[in-house]
C-alpha cells in the first residue's frame, strides 16, 4: 500500500530529518497466517519518534494497525520492536537518526507473532515463574539492613523494564527457536539480583546448571548492547553466575565450605552495632581466610596478613602426593583472588574433613 499523507498542521517541516518534511515507513502487517510490509509517509515533527509515526498512521491511514505501547517514555517497556533491523524501544528511537532512510518497523522475530507489531511474550512470564523468589532467612530482622555497597551493586539489575529486546537478540533464543534450553538474559538478571542480594538464602546454582542453562550464553554481549536500561547484562550478570555455578558445582572446597557455614549470618546475630560485620562479602579478607588464586593453577592459599595498603599476604597450599605444606609468605593484591571461603577453621583445609572430601570426590571420579 502506498500512501501519500498530508503534512499535519503545525508540523515543522524545516527541523525534520526527512525527504521534503516527510518520513517513508515500510511497516510489518500481518499476523501468524503471513504478511508483509506496507509503506506509509508521514510528516516529520522535530524531536518525533517512533512510536509517534506509527500513532499517527493509527489515526490516519491504518486504524487496525496493532502495537504495544504505554508509557511513551521508555519505561514500561512494551513498545519493543525490531527498527531497520536492530531491537529497539519505538518510544525511545528518535526518527531523525534515519536521515535519508526508510524506516522498517517489525514485531520481535524471536516470540510468536500475535499482529502487526504485537508478538506473544507469555513464554517469559512462565519462566519467570520457576525462578524462587527472595528468600530471606526465617529470623531475619525487619526492616532489613544492607551495606549500601549492596544496595549499589543490586540496583543496576533492578533497573529492568522487561522490554525483552534482550531475549529478542540473543541468538541462542532467537536462531535456534529452542526455549527449552535457557531462560535468557533477562532471566540471568533477574537470577543475579536474586543470588547477590546479601540477605537472600536461596541457592540457585542448581538452576542455572540445569533449567536456566547459564551454559548455554557464549558470551557475545549482544544482550548488553541492546539494553535500552544500560545494564551490564553479560559482564555484571551472567559472568559472575557462570563463575558462581562452576564453583558450586564442580568446586569441592564451595561445598565443604557451603556445608559448614550458612549463607550469611542474620543481621544482629553477631554483636557488631549495625549487625553487619559478620557478614563475609568477597572482597573482605581477614587472617586464617581461605582464598583461590588466580594465578598458577587457581592454588588455594590462605591469608597470613592483611596489609595497611590493602595487599594480603598469602601462604599457598602445596600438595605432594598426600603431603602438604604451606609455602610462602607471597604478597599478592584483592584483585588476584577468585574467592574467598572464609576461615580456615570453617573450610578445613588440613583437616580430616577436607581429606575425606577430597577422597570421596577422587573416588567418585569428580
Ligand atoms: S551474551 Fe549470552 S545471553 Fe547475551 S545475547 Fe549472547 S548468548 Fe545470549
Ligand atoms: S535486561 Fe535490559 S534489554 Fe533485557 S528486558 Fe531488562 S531492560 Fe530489557
Ligand atoms: S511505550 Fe513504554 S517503553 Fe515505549
Amino acid at each position: 500500500m502506498s500512501t501519500a499523507a498530508k503534512t499535519r498542521p503545525g508540523a515543522d517541516e524545516a527541523t525534520a530529518a526527512s525527504n521534503n518534511g516527510k518520513i517513508v515507513l515500510q511497516v510489518f502487517r500481518g499476523d501468524p497466517s503471513g504478511g508483509g510490509e506496507e509503506r506509509f509517509e508521514v510528516p516529520a515533527v522535530e524531536g518525533m519518534v517512533v512510536l509517534d509515526a506509527i500513532h499517527y498512521i493509527q489515526a490516519n491511514f491504518a486504524n487496525d494497525l496493532a502495537c504495544r505501547w504505554n508509557c511513551k517514555a521508555a519505561k514500561c517497556g512494551s513498545c519493543s520492536a525490531e527498527i531497520n533491523g536492530r531491537p529497539r524501544l519505538m518510544c525511545k528511537t528518535r526518527v531523525d537518526e534515519f536521515v535519508n532512510q526508510e524506516i522498517h518497523v517489525a514485531p520481535m522475530r524471536t516470540f510468536p507473532l500475535i499482529k502487526d507489531l504485537v508478538t506473544d511474550v507469555s513464554w517469559n512470564y512462565e519462566v519467570n515463574k520457576q525462578i524462587p523468589g527472595f528468600t530471606p532467612a526465617a529470623n531475619e530482622s525487619v526492616p532489613y539492613r544492607m551495606r549500601q555497597e549492596d544496595v549499589d551493586r543490586l540496583y543496576e539489575y533492578r533497573k529492568c523494564i522487561e522490554c525483552f529486546l534482550c531475549q529478542d537478540v540473543c541468538h541462542v533464543l532467537r536462531n535456534h527457536d529452542d526455549k527449552s534450553v535457557y531462560y535468557g538474559p533477562r532471566y540471568m538478571v533477574r537470577i543475579a539480583a536474586l543470588e547477590m542480594h546479601p540477605l537472600d538464602t536461596k541457592r540457585r546454582s542448581g538452576l542455572l546448571h540445569g533449567a536456566a542453562g547459564v551454559g548455554m550464553c557464549n558470551i557475545t554481549k549482544c544482550c548488553q548492547e541492546v539494553c535500552p536500561e544500560h545494564i551490564k547484562i553479560t559482564d555484571n550478570a551472567i559472568i559472575p553466575l557462570k563463575e558462581r555455578t562452576a564453583t558450586d558445582m564442580y568446586d569441592p572446597i564451595a561445598r565443604v565450605a557451603r556445608k559448614l557455614r550458612p549463607r550469611h549470618e542474620p543481621a544482629g546475630t553477631d554483636g557488631s552495632p549495625d549487625g553487619l560485620a559478620g557478614t563475609r562479602l568477597p572482597q573482605r579478607f581477614a587472617v586464617k581466610d581461605v582464598v583461590r588464586l588466580k594465578s598458577g593453577g587457581r592454588p588455594f592459599a590462605r591469608v597470613g596478613a592483611v596489609r595497611q595498603d590493602g595487599k594480603l599476604e598469602v601462604w599457598v597450599l602445596k600438595m605432594r602426593g598426600t603431603q602438604q605444606h604451606w609455602k610462602g609468605p607471597k604478597v599478592i593484591n584483592t584483585s588476584d583472588v577468585t574467592n574467598n571461603y572464609g576461615p580456615l577453621d570453617d573450610v578445613g583445609i588440613g583437616s580430616k574433613l577436607f581429606e575425606q572430601q577430597l577422597m570421596q570426590h577422587s573416588e567418585h571420579g569428580e
